[in-house]
């Protein structure tokens, strides 16, 4: 059984709050893997790792009748917060990992769309649900995620340091909360929780659909867009709200010592002011891929032809 991340109570409750999305940028590229089933009546969609619902808010309107889409999500707490939102009635949720919810035969292969929306980034075993997302998907249907691959994270993992306020503040984050951390005893944090063991970019999880047997084409389609915020609102929205990390919980008191004594540095030595405004990069990218040649995932029996749509996008 996969170790998900839990979504806690709390999380759930300012999840949509304090990880913003460009909806419209993320929907316009998930609508592309919805563009073959408009008009079909019984077309089925799942969202793998739904959330608080916040994708399939902005897809179904419009596109199918409610009662065709599912969400299912491992955390029964951050569904709480799906199922209350009246713009979802009629969608069917359940509180179920993936990995068993592809394991029931009535399961398999029975969605046109499988979406995916910032799943396997947070998962340690990224693989497993990514090939059991593979599994629900019917012959000739499509697969679709967004993944984060933003600048932020590529500053986090020491890919990227083009973007120097941002740098600079993260780094000097993540000095201020190891040197709580220590002073209270405790391990220190990697500057990247993901380093390794979790799912980099794009190009893994096209490598796993290969050697799934799967023949991804890349026509990439790109949307681009930024978002202007202020140092300010990156302490206030994430280093205060989002507690940083998701596999690794900083104990809040540290984490308000840290960054308190973090904002009375600001604006000194080589760190931006709380004014100051920084760009945050978005992208996402969406390919069209092919056919499968051998047989897809764990469950599966028979060779399948199936659609991939393969989408990655900048994340805060
Ligand atoms: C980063 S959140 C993204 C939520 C949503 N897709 C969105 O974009 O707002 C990842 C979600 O995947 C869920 N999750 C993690 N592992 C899962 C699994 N094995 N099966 C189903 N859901 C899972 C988590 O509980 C969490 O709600």
């Amino acid at each position: 059984m996969i170790k998900a991340v839990k979504f806690d109570k709390e999380l759930a409750r300012i999840y949509d709050e304090t990880r913003p999305i460009d909806s419209e940028g993320c929907c316009e590229c998930f609508r592309d893997a919805l563009q073959g089933i408009n008009g079909k009546k019984d077309a089925r969609i799942v969202d793998v790792g739904c959330g608080t619902g916040r994708i399939l808010e902005c897809l179904v309107a419009g596109l199918v009748r409610k009662e065709q889409v599912v969400g299912i999500d491992v955390s029964s707490a951050i569904l709480e917060v799906a199922r209350s939102k009246s713009s979802l009635r009629g969608v069917e949720f359940h509180d179920i990992s993936v990995v068993d919810f592809a394991k029931s035969a009535s399961n398999q292969q029975m969605f046109d769309v499988v979406i995916c929306h910032w799943l396997f980034h947070c998962l340690p075993d990224w693989k497993k649900v990514f090939r059991a997302c593979v599994d629900l998907a019917k012959p000739n249907g499509v697969l679709a995620w967004l993944e984060e691959e933003g600048d932020l994270y590529r500053v986090l993992d020491g890919m990227d340091a083009s973007n120097a306020p941002l740098v600079r503040l993260f780094e000097a984050y993540y000095e201020s909360v190891n040197k709580e951390l220590h002073a209270h005893g405790s391990e220190k944090i990697a500057p990247s929780v993901r380093a390794g063991t979790m799912v980099r970019c794009t190009d893994d999880l096209a490598n796993e659909l290969n050697a799934l047997g799967w023949n991804v084409q890349t026509q990439f389609k790109t949307h681009r867009w930024t978002r202007q915020v202020t140092v300010g609102w990156i302490f206030e929205s994430i280093f205060e709200r989002r507690v940083f990390t998701n596999l690794r919980r900083i104990p809040p008191g540290i984490n308000l010592r840290a960054i308190t004594k973090l904002k009375q540095r600001l604006g000194k030595g080589r760190l931006p002011k709380a004014s100051d405004i920084v760009e945050l990069k978005f992208w996402a990218k969406a390919v069209t891929a092919i056919s499968s040649s051998k047989p897809m995932g764990e469950h599966l029996q028979h060779q399948t032809k199936n659609q991939v749509v393969q989408t990655t996008v900048g994340d805060v």
